[in-house]
């Protein structure tokens, strides 16, 4: 069947399109229907089905006769080991880690923190927790002490599960001062924490609260799946926002299972048994749903790939672990291939591995340059697929369907919506808008199965942000237009959150750490285009009157507060001193206009602005740090 065929026959009849796809997932009881709508504008899908993800990521399996394929391949050119776990193997470790957190209390609905590197225990962690019910929260470890422990005082884990060190390039990452540093910085203690020591440092424990990692699972009676509400909240993953307190994104369990098991076939074109590796990291909703969940689920090989496109140790790395575990469908960000385009600019590392195996590369987490899509296809020579998506859905919203159709590839487009996502461009009234159209990009309720049901903690916040301004919509963030095909185009954020590396930051936070610094009186933090990484930051600082230090002492203050208070991952390297910012009349902070002046883009001077001669004062002051060319 087309691809069109499909949507239409979704459009048609959601309630049965969702229940066939939900034939595919093993339930202890089956739901009776799939949407659940008696708390519009709040849906829930199968919420009265009972079911375990773990059971359907590993044990069914096993059950038919899968036990001895490769579940889990660590690939980890940072310490030089490749390491492959079968789906059996999966299971005893699983059931053994879910029973030691078991016997420690661990029970369904319990929060247990995760803060680990690419190890494939992380995986093991989150799935001995969805064997028990257990609501997993991942921190990615490129964040600060502080960022884990605001996680820790919303999340409330009774456990954390931690590794002693992640491995960077050239430094290793010290977790476990880290963890012991956001645990005495929050206000709420879980219950014990339990340590995965890496020879490659081996971290002290604390005394009656750590627990090592392999002794704790030692004589403890493996633990059997736990049946759980198809509404019951899979995990909690924190994402950027406006402010510096992050959104904990609530995954519901059954709706997650049925959409990503329908995902593998119909977007990543893959059958069970084949090999999906998508290079990102667990900390982040691409690594949750397609390094650990779909592939798991829909019974295929996943890789666990602890390194970086370029310098592990050189830009063929890719290649080489396509060619080793002979890849079928590869994903990861633009800025990988940017990383790799310019370290290997003619693509001589590519033409030295046998890369038949792959069929399709898969693109997302930020706006696929056109130059770069291109580069991939002609290096490549497999379709280059631009997909949109958002913690916030866990699957994508548009895509192009390969495992249905291949449709015609438009360079610049995450093609078109998916079924489930009926997406509309809304001017600023919430009218649909004619195609090619710029505006707000909302998705029409219900939202799909797997998608957030609400925040954690702030349903409030969760109305506010996502369903208030456009009634009856979900509001993406992002601003755009459908062109007369129906390909979605994304063209930038509506709000201040930046895109940097393909991670998702909030310049808010940032704002509110430049605030903290005594001389600093008022900040303001845009994101500028950057070659490599899509965005970076940039912070402009006015100092308080009187304070006549040096300027660039300042600087380096502050770039070190958001290193140590958000994290390397915020990459905040740039900020410079001016006299004042530019506002409207109103006093909002004319972030979009600075950030066209810093990229040396034409601008229309705001007719609302207050001073215009402040717009001049900036250009000059970003000349200084080599920017803002015409
Ligand atoms: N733990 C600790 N620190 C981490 C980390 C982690 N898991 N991940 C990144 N960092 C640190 C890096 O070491 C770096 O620190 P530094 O300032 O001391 O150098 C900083 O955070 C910024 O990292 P990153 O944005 O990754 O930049 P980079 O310059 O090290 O590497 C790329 C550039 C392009 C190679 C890299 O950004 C990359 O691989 N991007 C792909 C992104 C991706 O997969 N995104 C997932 C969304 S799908
Ligand atoms: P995250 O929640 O970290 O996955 O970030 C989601 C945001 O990243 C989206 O709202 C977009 O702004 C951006 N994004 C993700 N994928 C794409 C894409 N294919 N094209 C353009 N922007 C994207």
């Amino acid at each position: 069947m087309a691809y069109a065929d499909i949507y239409a026959g979704w459009k048609a009849d959601p309630e049965r399109f969702w229940m066939q796809a939900a034939e595919a997932i093993d339930w202890v009881r089956k739901p009776s229907r799939a949407l659940f709508a008696d708390k519009a504008p709040l849906y829930e899908w199968f919420k009265d089905g009972l079911v375990n993800t773990c059971w359907n990521a590993v044990d069914r399996h096993v059950l038919a006769g899968r036990g001895g394929q490769v579940a889990i391949i660590h690939d980890s050119p940072v310490t030089g080991t490749v390491h492959k776990i079968t789906y059996a193997e999966l299971q005893t470790r699983v059931a053994s880690l879910a029973g030691a957190l078991k016997a420690r209390g661990v029970t369904k609905g319990d929060r247990v923190i995760i803060y680990m590197p690419m190890v494939p225990e992380a995986l093991e962690a989150m799935l001995a927790c969805a064997r028990l019910g257990a609501i997993h929260s991942v921190v990615f470890g490129g964040f600060a002490a502080h960022e884990l422990a605001v996680r820790i005082d919303d999340a409330r884990p009774k456990a954390i599960l931690a590794a002693s060190c992640g491995i960077e390039p050239g430094r290793v990452v010290h977790y476990k001062p880290l963890l012991d540093g956001a645990i005495d910085m929050a206000t709420h203690k879980p219950d014990f924490c339990v340590i995965l020591q890496r020879e490659q440092e081996v971290a002290k424990l604390v005394e009656g609260r750590d627990l090592a990692w392999h002794s704790f699972q030692y004589g403890v009676a493996p633990a059997d799946c736990v049946p759980v509400e198809g509404d019951h909240p899979a995990y909690i993953l924190y994402t950027s926002g406006t402010t510096g307190q992050p959104k904990g994104v609530v995954r519901p369990t059954a709706g997650h299972l049925v959409a990503l098991n329908w995902t593998m076939k119909n977007i990543y074109g893959v059958e069970p048994g084949e090999v999906f590796w998508a290079a990102s990291d667990v900390g982040w909703v691409v690594g949750h749903s397609y390094i650990c969940y779909a592939p798991l689920i829909h019974g295929n090989t996943t890789i666990v790939f602890e390194g970086k496109p370029v310098g592990t140790p050189d830009a063929g790395t890719f290649w080489r672990v396509i060619r080793d575990h002979r890849v079928a469908s590869f994903f990861t960000a633009p800025t990988a291939f940017r990383a790799i385009k310019r370290d290997d600019p003619e693509g001589r590392l590519i033409a030295q591995y046998d890369l038949t195996s792959l069929r399709a590369l898969y693109l997302a987490g930020e706006r696929a340059d056109p130059a770069t899509i291109e580069w991939a296809q002609q290096k490549l020579k497999v379709p280059v697929i631009d997909h949109w998506w958002q913690t916030e859905t866990g699957w994508p919203i548009a895509a192009n369907p390969a495992g249905i159709e291949l449709l015609p590839v438009k360079v610049g487009s995450p093609s078109v919506a998916m079924p489930g996502y009926d997406v509309q461009v809304l001017d600023e009234g919430g009218h649909p808008v004619a195609p090619g159209t710029l505006g707000a990009i909302a998705v029409k309720l219900p939202l799909p199965p797997g998608t957030l049901p609400t925040l954690w903690n702030a349903e409030d916040r969760f109305r506010k942000s996502y369903l208030s301004h456009f009634p009856g919509y979900y509001e993406t963030g992002d601003a755009g237009y459908v062109d007369e095909d129906g390909y979605v185009y994304i063209m930038a954020r509506t709000d201040d959150v930046i895109n940097v590396a393909g991670h998702r930051l909030s310049t808010g936070a940032m704002e509110e750490v430049l605030a903290s610094h005594p001389d600093v009186a008022e900040c303001a933090v845009i994101g500028i285009a950057d070659e490599l990484k899509g965005q970076a930051p940039l912070g402009l600082l006015c100092l308080n009157k009187g304070c006549n230090r040096p300027q660039a002492e300042i600087v380096k203050e502050v770039v070190g507060l958001v290193r140590d208070q958000i994290g390397p991952v915020a990459a905040f390297k740039l900020a410079c001193v001016v006299d004042r910012l530019p506002k409207t009349r109103s006093g909002k902070i004319l972030r979009a206009t600075m950030v066209k002046i810093a990229d040396g883009a034409p601008f229309k001077t705001p007719a609302t602005i207050d001073d215009p001669a402040i717009l001049e004062e900036i250009r000059t002051a970003l000349r200084g740090l080599g920017l803002a060319k015409a």
